[in-house]
């Protein structure tokens, strides 16, 4: 699965927000770092955060065991199997977030926001 990624940490400094249908075409047309911006690919049993830090990356975590959202991303496209969920509620889940600790893409293409254990309703969340 091709990852493509960027870091919620820029929506801000841009004036852009998770809702934008543009979100990924705009970071494609900034000039962001491979840090905040960029693609890799996950192989078959890496989660979505074991590729990402395998590929020299440093995401947010604590747990690994799907309990305290630190790892959180949202999904912008494709979708991901996350096996272990014992913090997200359902509508968090509707909005497409997703722990990235133990998120197996299953579709061939996927879209990314990074980092966003600081939107406002994750926040309350963290353990
Ligand atoms: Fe805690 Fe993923 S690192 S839920």
């Amino acid at each position: 699965t091709r990852v493509e990624y960027l870091n919620y940490e820029v929506l801000d400094d841009y004036g852009w927000s998770l809702d934008d249908e543009d979100l990924f075409s705009n970071a494609a047309s900034a000039d962001l770092s491979p840090t905040d911006f960029g693609q890799f690919l996950v192989r078959p049993h890496e989660s979505l955060l074991e590729a990402a830090e395998n590929r020299g990356f440093t995401w947010p975590f604590a747990c690994r065991g799907g309990a305290c959202a630190n790892c959180a991303v949202a999904v912008i496209a494709g979708e991901i199997a996350m096996p272990v969920n014992h913090v997200l509620p359902t509508e968090i889940l509707d909005r497409g977030i997703r722990l990235s600790c133990n998120a197996m893409p299953i579709t061939e293409e996927l879209k990314v926001v990074y980092n966003v254990k600081h939107l406002p309703y994750l926040d309350e969340l963290r353990l």
